[in-house]
């Protein structure tokens, strides 16, 4: 028989954070490395550490605040994690979907999932956003493995599970901010090591167009959780063996790169929520 979980009902957490908030969020925001001044945009109502929330992973990954902001981006109401706890950091699977349980439990209809990855594709440059059209997931581990929440499915189709509306909302974002957006696959290792240059080869064919260490696992989640999906990545890096022959892979770059492009991540993701907004 497996364990029993340890965590609370995802739902007896909301009810706690609705009890003190006005704002009914309507979508969702997962910010992940670089995204986090996202954050500073929004018309805050209310928020939590993430230790006053039961349930809530405390992450130690650089960048991630670990908060949850309750307010208005772009003339909606949102709800936004500010830093996520990876699998790699040793959170079990359902401990780093916990959040995004949570999030649906609050009545997002919405989730836009952000991170930062390696670019796989020739044409991709540092810097670029990418817009995930799909994902593979070899992390080696699937979130729903388990018991089955009550009310959810016990086997989730994912077939288009990047909504194509709002796709086309971000890919809008983009142009009114001037940005040129990349459209690809990312695939999730579990990390915490970056890949070898014959892992990367094997990758791209694969099909894989930018590489990270997050954000299937909740995509999954909210996937079974009925949620419509768009998820984002700021390429910060050249994958591995494909930097040129003095190339080392570091997350210093990662976090340089991300904290350069993050006044543009912050002003597509205002421009894409109040799309949504009209
Ligand atoms: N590999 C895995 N995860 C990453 C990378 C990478 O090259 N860059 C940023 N996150």
């Amino acid at each position: 028989m497996p364990r029993p979980s340890r965590l609370p009902q995802p739902s007896s957490t909301a009810s706690l954070i609705l009890k003190r908030t006005r704002t009914r969020p309507v979508l969702g925001i997962i910010l992940g490395s670089g995204f986090g001044p996202v954050a500073s945009a929004v018309e805050v109502e209310q928020e939590f550490a993430y230790r006053d929330l039961p349930g809530f992973p405390i992450g130690g990954a650089p960048g991630h605040a670990g908060r949850l902001v309750l307010g208005r981006l772009g003339g909606i109401p949102v709800a936004v994690l500010c830093g996520r706890a990876h699998y790699y950091e040793g959170f079990e699977p359902a401990e780093v979907t916990f959040a995004t349980r949570v999030l649906a439990a609050l009545g997002v209809r919405d989730l836009l999932v952000t991170n930062a990855a390696g670019g796989i594709h020739p044409r991709f440059k540092v810097g670029d956003f990418m817009i995930l059209t799909d994902h593979i997931n070899l992390m080696g581990m699937n979130p729903l493995r388990g018991p089955v929440p009550e009310g959810c499915a016990r086997f989730v189709d994912m077939t288009r599970t990047y909504d194509e509306g709002l796709r086309s909302e971000l890919e809008a974002a983009a142009r009114s901010v001037r940005l040129t957006l990349r459209k690809g696959v990312y695939l999730a290792v579990s990390g915490p090591c970056f890949e070898t240059p014959a892992e990367i080869r094997a990758f791209r064919t694969l099909g894989a167009d930018a590489v990270g260490m997050s954000t299937v696992p909740e995509v999954i989640v909210a996937r079974q959780c009925g949620l419509r999906i768009v998820g984002l990545s700021c390429i910060t890096n050249a994958a591995a063996g494909l930097g040129g022959k003095a190339q080392v892979v570091s997350s210093e770059e990662v976090l340089e790169v991300a904290k350069k492009r993050e006044g543009l991540a912050t002003r597509l993701v205002m421009a894409f929520a109040a799309r949504l907004a009209t």
